[in-house]
């Protein structure tokens, strides 16, 4: 994996939000390799990784230079094919082998987010699906993750569709972490009602919790709302309840890495306390997401496992040490926030409003 400073060719025309840089892109032809935008350098630095093997893409992922459900999922489809394509020449049966080697390698990663899980699943479906040897198998999984990306874009778009009439017109929209274009191939989840409410001529204040410890929200969900000229303002995360006691709050929109059977919600830590905060004040508390994030197999948020990151994460800022040597820390990377406090869910389908366990099953269910 190496380092680059030019920009690629934008493969969504029309839906990343404009001036604001690729998430991630397929380069060249069948030869080619992966370009993500490093989010661990925004907001300073507009920088590209190459990565070219499924082992760049695993680092990516798991140091969070893509980051976001739907941008890891789709990212590790590609990481699938690069980590195959050494194995173009074997028989079929080698080469479906060895994708479950890479698949359960990737998959490794990142435990919360199921579209990580879930595009590598779709990846193997396709891959038993076609027929012929290892070069038919590797050129077919090539185009379908190429498919699954301009899904995505889709998918994202349609969300916003869905969730911008939501959106108030005045007044302020609050959200945690990055559900947006940077989170996903194009236009994001959350932010995508953003956008599209800012499209039609809504126009609002956003604010964006900066997201301790990693800064999503000051670093990524600030810069594209920025870059796409909508009114953003940044707040430490625990000023959330304050503004919101304050009336500056209308509705609070996020994302969500995990959704289980009955509509509990794991996403970015922190996503928990503003539900409760916007329950206390009565104010409408909306998550956007795929249907690749659902994962049905889980009855409640309970079974949802949660990532744990280093302690450097929480002891250290900018290279600086800000709490004691050797203290315990804990650091989960999400939360899961109970249904009961989620005014409605919105995915590509339409809402579900109020989340409910039928509900569900009936709109997304197989
Ligand atoms: O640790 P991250 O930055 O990958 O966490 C991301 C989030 O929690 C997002 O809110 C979630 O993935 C939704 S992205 C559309």
């Amino acid at each position: 994996m190496h380092t680059s400073d030019a920009h690629p060719t934008l493969a969504s025309p029309g839906l990343h939000p404009a001036g604001l840089p690729e998430t991630l892109a397929w380069v060249g032809g069948s030869e080619g390799h992966l370009r993500l935008l490093d989010q661990t350098r925004l907001p300073s630095e507009v920088v590209f990784l190459e990565c070219k093997t499924a082992e760049d893409v695993w680092n990516a992922i798991r140091v969070l230079s893509v980051r976001g459900a739907p941008a890891i999922g789709v990212a590790a489809a590609f990481g699938l094919v690069l980590g195959l394509r050494p194995n173009r020449e074997q028989p079929r049966a080698a080469f479906l082998a060895h994708l479950d080697t890479v698949s359960a390698y990737l998959r490794g990663c990142r435990p919360t987010a199921v579209n990580l899980a879930w595009a590598l699943g779709e990846m193997r479906l396709h891959a038993f699906a076609t027929p012929g040897n290892g070069a038919a198998l590797w050129l077919s999984l090539w185009q379908f993750a190429q498919h699954l990306a301009a899904q995505d874009a889709a998918t994202c778009r349609r969300i916003g569709e869905f969730g911008a009439p939501l959106i108030p017109d005045g007044g302020g929209v609050l959200t945690h972490c990055n559900a947006g274009a940077l989170a996903t191939v194009a236009y994001g989840t959350a932010l995508a009602a953003l956008y599209v409410a800012h499209e039609q001529g809504k126009r609002f204040r956003v604010y964006a919790d900066e997201t301790r410890p990693l800064l999503q929200g000051a670093r990524l969900t600030a810069f594209e709302l920025a870059a796409a000229g909508l009114d953003v303002t940044v707040l430490c995360d625990h000023a959330a309840a304050s503004l919101m006691q304050s009336g500056q709050v209308q509705a609070v929109i996020v994302g969500a890495d995990r959704i289980a059977a009955n509509g509990d919600v794991a996403n970015k830590i922190g996503t928990y306390t503003v539900a409760l905060a916007a329950q206390r004040h009565g104010i409408p508390f909306y998550v956007a997401a795929p249907r690749s994030t659902f994962d049905l197999s889980l009855a409640t948020g309970a079974g949802i496992p949660i990532e744990q990151r280093a302690a450097e994460e929480v002891t250290h800022f900018a290279g600086l040490s800000t709490a004691p040597a050797g203290v315990g820390v804990y650091n989960p990377a999400f939360d899961v926030t109970p249904a009961e406090l989620i005014t409605a869910l919105v995915t590509e389908r339409g809402l579900i409003q109020p989340p409910a366990a039928d509900v569900i099953r009936t709109l997304l269910g197989p």
